[in-house]
């Protein structure tokens, strides 16, 4: 039921995204100019947590745009409505509705589900990971230069040793394709099937990431966090790789030479 329920309620919040893409629809800022929230994120929020509610009252949620509805349960739903919302604000495509659910601390379901070019990547732990019901698996390149790549930079710039310009700027220098999406949880995808060779990113949260990770873990990749040390989506910075380009990226990251 729990599966049952995840997939309706990223099925149902993907054609909230749809009825109103490119639609005139209201856009407000949080911190900085930049980061957006739009009407959309709001009435896709309300549809996965009715989802949620009508079968499973008692869980926690935890939801980028209201918060966290902290309850006795050893179960926490994850959510991030829109991941992607200045594309979806400027109709560009490459957005979706991303939902990781916890058991006790540890993510069991991954759904994130991209209703505009039809891609719906799926993961349960100990189960594999698939778009659209077909398996998937990371790639196989073993060298990062001759990897692509993909990065997402934070909406206030982090100015900082070894931060996202400058290790973005030494991976370009290097002639490395390192590709912005504009989506955590689609960069996290994008690696799990093997289009992208590996994906790090120095400040997400929670929702960006819940599912997407456990889709490139049980795809066979790896995710870490920006040490190399064990991932925990609470904390900001990760990367993840198809498992064998990752030691020598977290050695890039960390200030080594490509
Ligand atoms: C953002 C996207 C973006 C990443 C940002 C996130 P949002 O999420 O995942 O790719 O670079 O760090 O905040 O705001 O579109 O849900
Ligand atoms: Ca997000
Ligand atoms: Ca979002």
């Amino acid at each position: 039921m729990l599966k049952q329920t995840l997939l309706k309620a990223t099925e149902q919040a993907a054609l909230v995204l749809k009825e109103y893409f490119q639609k005139p629809f209201s856009i407000s800022n949080k911190e900085g100019i930049n980061n957006l929230v739009t009407e959309v994120d709001h009435k896709s929020e309300q549809v996965i947590f009715s989802v949620i509610k009508n079968q499973f009252p008692n869980h926690t949620i935890l939801s980028e745009e209201s918060g966290e509805f902290i309850q006795e349960s050893e179960y926490k739903w994850i959510i991030d409505p829109i991941d992607g919302t200045v594309n979806y604000a400027n109709g560009i495509p490459i957005c979706c509705v991303s939902i990781g659910i916890e058991k006790n601390g540890k993510m069991i379901f991954g759904a994130v589900y991209n209703p505009f070019i039809g891609e719906f990547f799926f993961s349960e732990k100990g189960s594999g990971a698939t778009l659209n019901n077909q398996p998937i698996q990371v790639s196989n390149k073993s060298n990062v230069s001759t990897s692509c790549l993909v990065t997402g930079f934070p909406y206030t710039y982090l100015d900082k040793p070894n931060g996202p310009l400058q290790v973005f700027d030494k991976l370009i220098r290097a002639g490395i394709p390192v590709r912005r999406l504009g989506s955590a949880a689609i960069d996290l995808c994008w690696v799990a099937c093997g289009r992208f060779d590996g994906f790090y990113e120095h400040k997400l949260q929670a929702w960006d990431s819940a599912a997407g990770f456990l889709i490139v873990e049980e795809a066979g990749g790896k995710v870490t966090d920006l040490a190399g040390k064990y991932y925990n989506p609470y904390q900001p910075g990760l990367i993840a790789t198809n498992g064998k380009i990752h030691d020598q990226l977290v050695q890039i990251i960390n200030g080594g030479n490509v």
